[in-house]
């Protein structure tokens, strides 16, 4: 099968380039400002801005792909915030002229939102919960499912994916590398103990997105996520113990001590009953998470000094 993957250089993105691979589909991926690695998974690289919709019109139509993965995004809420309209085009604009093209294509269209169009007051969501954003990220993640799913009903599956563990090509995006990052800055960091997140490894949402696009059920919207639900202390705790590093680098906190904390999702928990045992892939306890992660490149000096 013919892929075209957005954000092919990203958490996501890379992690489906090397299973697509894997399975013998023909990847296209677009890159942007990130080049891919000399020993890329991708057959073929596009280099465009995908806020220019001439462009991505074009390219859509020049490749005529039989399947189009959306892994890109303004992804980091805080720059949704920072840069609003770049988010708007990139989060909400892109994918719904994405799904108007797989439409007209007649393309499978695998678009990734995240938990956070939900507020995380109760946890265990399932896709028929009504959603309820508490940042402008999940504001426009949840009009971009809508605009999808209206678009191209018949080809369209969005999966809302959790917290993504990783190796991400530039070594800064995933869970553990923003905390060896804040690490190898001198910081100690403090992590709530009553804010619950289902982490997941991107290589098995990975997975998961490739079982999408080779089947034609599971049309609309699907939850994916790790195995086990843990507050933010226990996952850095577990960081720590994996690569053997010293307690005193996380402390432990809570929501209820700032204005900033009372404002984070308590308990972000997906129910992923439907897709759980219809699918090859499973979800992964996260000590199997832990397994392939690395040390990030940028934090290796710091490491090794310890
Ligand atoms: N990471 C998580 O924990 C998480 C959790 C739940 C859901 N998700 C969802 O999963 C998807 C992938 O997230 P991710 O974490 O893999 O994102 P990411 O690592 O931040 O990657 C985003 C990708 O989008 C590309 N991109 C951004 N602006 C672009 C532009 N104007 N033109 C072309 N490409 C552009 C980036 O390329 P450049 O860097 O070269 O610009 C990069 O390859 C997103 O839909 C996100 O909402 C992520």
């Amino acid at each position: 099968m013919h892929i075209l993957l957005t954000g092919a250089t990203g958490l996501m993105g890379s992690a489906f380039a090397r299973v697509a691979k894997r399975r013998g589909h023909r990847v296209t991926g677009v890159v942007h400002r990130t080049q891919p690695p000399a020993d890329s998974p991708l057959d073929q690289v596009v280099n465009g801005d995908l806020t220019d919709d001439t462009w991505v019109l074009e390219t859509v139509l020049d490749l005529f792909p039989e399947a189009i993965v959306n892994a890109a995004a303004v992804s980091e809420p805080a720059r949704c915030e920072s840069e609003p309209e770049t988010a708007q085009a990139m989060n909400v604009a892109l994918p719904t002229q994405l799904a108007q093209l797989a439409h007209h294509l007649s393309a499978r269209f695998i678009h990734l939102s995240t938990d956070m169009v939900f507020d995380g007051e109760r946890g265990d969501y399932s896709p028929v919960d009504a959603p309820s954003p508490a940042s402008l990220y999940g504001w426009q993640k949840l009009e971009s499912e809508k605009a999808v799913v209206q678009r191209a009903p018949d080809f369209a599956t969005v999966l809302r994916l959790p917290l993504l563990n990783g190796n991400s090509p530039g070594g800064r995006r995933s869970l553990h590398e923003k905390l060896f990052a804040a690490w190898s800055r001198g910081e100690t960091v403090r992590l709530y103990e009553d804010e619950i997140r289902q982490p997941c490894l991107a290589d098995n949402a990975a997975e998961v997105i490739m079982e999408l696009c080779e089947r034609n059920d599971f049309i609309g919207l699907r939850h994916w996520a790790g195995a086990e639900a843990l507050s933010r202390w226990e996952i850095g705790r577990r960081i720590l113990e994996h690569f053997n590093l010293p307690d005193h680098l996380i402390k432990p906190a809570s929501r209820r001590d700032s204005e900033a904390g009372r404002r984070r999702p308590a308990r972000l928990t997906f129910d992923v009953t439907s897709l759980r045992s219809k699918l090859k892939a499973r979800a992964q306890p996260f000590e199997d998470q832990l397994e392939p992660l690395i040390i990030p490149p940028d934090t290796r000096a710091w490491y090794h000094a310890l």
